[in-house]
């Protein structure tokens, strides 16, 4: 049975990653501070197989490198990560820490041990604002908050890495995430949810209110415009990108994405659709460091990891109506 470590395993993404890894008969990891993450979803997830949990800071080089230290593991995919670009813009320094440096300490954590297959969660915020449409991995790189440059120079790091000491990796730029599991048992715990989807969804069912908190921008209703990606999807191309390393496929920079653009408005406006409800639209707070469109060229990711997505739209709202129906408020701890 080979052993994946996923690091922010505890996390929206990660636990659906740690779901689909422990379904396909691998065994688990997970490494995280719980400080955005929940114990409960890694409790949930004992029942679907072999699961363990440390916790520890990747801030901490002790922490990573008393975890890796274990010849047995295979692989890694690391999710860890703070992720709000709002937050970024008011505090970076928690960015380069937290993402940058923790990161660093990863990869010295696996040199030292001589572990030498990554996952590593990207973002589509690494592009900044597009340029061409849709954005493929060619595109230039201009992040435009700390959040997306916390990113991009971990990417950078990874590839030195890959070039010098021979790591195989797979970098996943991910558009925007949305969805749960289709079983309802994990979804996205955050309240409010810094996802619209996820925001609409709760706006539609009145657990608490949705505010439009997108800035104004030049596109053809003024609401920026972005890439849906259903996060069972998303984490089907980790499966498929270390299926791919594993068959000695090259390192390399993948986005994940549909490849079609959705207005913040056509959003709210297909939940409000797809749950029958009206969603008010109460103006709250903008946002900063965000930009007007951007979606996704996956071609690449289709063709070389043989991977594409399954999920529309609806479907990935009708998941998150199911998730937050058991658990309104998400996860407690
Ligand atoms: N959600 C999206 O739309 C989106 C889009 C692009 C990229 N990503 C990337 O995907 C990854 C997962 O995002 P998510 O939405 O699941 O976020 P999340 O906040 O739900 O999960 C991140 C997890 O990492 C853990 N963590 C954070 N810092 C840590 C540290 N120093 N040490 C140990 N654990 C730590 C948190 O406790 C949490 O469990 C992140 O790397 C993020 O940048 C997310």
């Amino acid at each position: 049975m080979k052993k994946i470590v996923v690091t922010g395993g505890a996390g929206y993404i990660g636990s659906h990653a740690v779901k689909l890894l422990l379904e396909k008969g691998f065994e688990v990891i997970v490494f995280d501070n719980l400080s955005r993450g929940y114990s409960d979803a890694v409790d949930v997830l004992k029942s679907y197989g072999k699961l363990g949990f440390v916790k520890g800071d990747m801030r901490n080089p002790d922490d990573i490198e008393a975890l890796l230290n274990d010849r047995s593991i295979d692989a890694v995919m690391h999710f860890a990560a703070l992720c709000l670009v709002n937050e970024s813009m008011e505090q970076p320094e928690l960015y380069f820490h937290n993402n940058t440096i923790g990161t660093y300490n990863l990869l010295e954590a696996m040199r030292k041990n001589d572990l030498k297959k990554l996952i590593f969660s990207s973002t589509c915020a690494v592009y900044g604002e597009s340029q061409y449409l849709p954005v493929d991995e060619l595109h230039p790189v201009q992040p435009m908050n700390p959040y997306g440059e916390s990113k991009l120079l971990s990417e950078k790091m990874i590839r030195w890495y890959g070039d010098i000491h021979g790591f195989s990796y797979a970098i996943l730029r991910y558009f925007n995430v949305c969805g749960a599991s289709s079983d309802g048992c994990i979804g996205d715990s955050k309240r409010p949810s810094q996802l619209l989807m996820q925001n609409a969804v709760r706006g539609a069912m009145n657990i608490e209110p949705f505010y439009l908190t997108c800035p104004q921008v030049d596109t053809p209703d003024g609401t920026p415009v972005r890439d849906y990606i259903d996060v069972e999807d998303l984490v089907n191309a980790h499966a498929a990108a270390l299926q791919y390393l594993d068959a000695g496929g090259l390192s390399d920079i993948f986005n994940l994405g549909n490849g079609t653009g959705y207005s913040v408005r056509q959003i709210v406006s297909k939940v409000g659709e797809v749950c029958g409800a009206t969603i008010p639209m109460v103006k709250g707070e903008t946002r900063k460091g965000e930009y007007a469109s951007i979606y996704a060229q996956p071609e690449k990711a289709n063709i070389t990891l043989n991977w594409k997505t399954e999920k529309d739209l609806e479907s990935s709202i009708r998941s998150l109506q199911k998730w937050y129906e058991g658990h309104p408020q998400g996860f407690a701890r």
